[in-house]
């Protein structure tokens, strides 16, 4: 056991307001690592961080001080453009089921790493367990083997990718430090830098059913994050996108899942479609497929009337050990067997809708909580409604499915706000740093 270290010097520095500098930050994260740092000193230096501020410079030097304390995914001997995307979280949020297949069937390598969902919203992999023998723990070499061969793979974050964030993060949820933008922005950036593709388009969510409660924070979180990732070498976009409804019409896991097979089949084009088509064709343009968004998007939507977005996401099933059957017979994905229907209670048009309460609530349907049972992947709701839309007493406002949905119907009910005045509904992307 090396000696222990002492970063009382640090917590000081940062106590008073100073900058520290990049070998401060190492100090740290490698004392983190080590298990050499004092819990205790690391938690007060947190607070220090959080309640003083970083500049972008000290962001930059946590986050590379974080990516190097464990092993970078080396993506080199993959065909270029290498794409990346990564979502702050909300709900409903099946973008990558359906971006990475159809990045892919428009020439670019995906390589997605994803973690484990945080708080109320879903993470992409229990969204992918509801595949039958979908394989989301792939090694290294598996990995690049079926991104070489099938030009997209999405896989669970391994240890040894950033093990300072694991530990970091574990300590900023115990301290209430979670919320600081510049903490926030070196836990994302030190894993997409460590995931090794040269383009990462960041989707940062604002609203009821984000992390980020309004549009101020949210671009201070973007412009950060971009920041850091051109510091690292990146070409790095952002999209200040609006989380006041489920991106999909399905809340769920297998839910999504089929949601996001249906665009893939060019049958649905709501919000998940459009949002995926202006993120996708922001990345395509800055990875250098295309000359600009406009020629970007045509690429995409005649890729995927063709059909070639379904086909790599079969291909990619296929690799990863699922049954590839599923992207034409949503049925294999499972359904719950107990519905509750929740109606509207009065005429008036939908002004808002709590996606925080109600991501909780799809968790506990799912069984979230429950003992460590395992998800129910088929429970959930289906939205029946959108913001602004006039509805009438009586009317569906959506369908929970999952455990004991009657229980859920008044804690859903209490999420959609119903008045008399009309609103228009929230525009998908609110800003773009490109
Ligand atoms: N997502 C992360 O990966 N880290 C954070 O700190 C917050 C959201």
């Amino acid at each position: 056991m090396e000696d222990p270290l002492d970063l009382r010097d640090l917590v000081e520095l940062k106590k008073q307001g100073n900058r520290l500098p990049s070998g401060a930050w190492r100090r740290l994260v490698h004392g983190v690592v080590e298990g050499r740092a004092d819990e205790r000193q690391v938690a007060a230096l947190l607070m220090a961080a959080c309640l003083r501020g970083m500049d972008e410079e000290e962001a930059f030097h946590l986050t590379m001080a974080m990516v190097e304390s464990g092993k970078r995914l080396d993506l080199s001997s993959l065909p270029t453009p290498r794409l990346d995307k990564h979502s702050t979280g909300g709900i409903g949020d099946a973008v990558t089921l359906v971006l990475v297949p159809w990045l892919a069937a428009c020439g670019a390598t995906v390589v997605k790493l994803s973690g484990a969902s945080l708080g109320f919203t879903g993470g992409t992999l229990d969204k992918l367990r509801a595949i039958p023998g979908f394989r989301t723990d792939l090694g290294a070499e598996e990995l690049l083997r079926v991104a070489r061969k099938v030009g997209a793979v999405i896989a669970a974050q391994g240890p040894d990718l950033v093990p300072a964030d694991k530990r970091l993060y574990a300590l900023r949820d115990l301290t209430s430090t979670l919320e600081s933008p510049a903490l926030i922005a070196s836990s994302v950036m030190s894993k997409k830098i460590a995931a090794g593709a040269d383009v990462i388009a960041l989707d940062v969510k604002v609203g009821m059913g984000a992390f980020m409660p309004d549009l101020a924070a949210a671009r201070e979180l973007a412009l950060l994050m971009v920041d850091i990732g051109r510091r690292a070498g990146k070409r790095v976009l952002a999209l200040v996108s609006s989380m006041d409804q489920p991106l999909a019409g399905r809340v769920g896991y297998a839910l999504e899942v089929e949601e996001a097979l249906e665009v893939l089949r060019g049958e649905l084009r709501g919000r998940l479609f459009h949002h995926c088509l202006e993120l996708g064709a922001e990345l395509l343009a800055a990875g250098g497929l295309c000359s600009g968004p406009g020629e970007a998007r045509d690429l995409m939507l005649r890729q995927l009337e063709g059909g070639y977005a379904l086909e790599v996401m079969a291909r990619m099933i296929e690799a990863q050990g699922g049954d590839p059957r599923v992207v034409e017979e949503p049925g294999l994905l499972g359904r719950a067997s107990e519905e509750a229907i929740v109606l509207c209670p009065q005429d008036g048009y939908l002004q808002s809708f709590d996606g925080r309460r109600f991501g909780w609530l799809v968790r506990r349907l799912a069984g979230y909580g429950a003992g460590g049972r395992p998800l129910n992947l088929a429970a959930g709701a289906l939205m029946r409604v959108s913001l602004g839309d006039r509805v009438e007493r009586d009317q569906v406002l959506c369908i929970l499915r999952g455990e004991k949905p009657e229980e859920e119907v008044g804690e859903a009910l209490s999420c959609f706000r119903v008045g008399e005045e009309p609103v228009p509904p929230p525009p998908l992307v609110l800003e773009r740093i490109t």
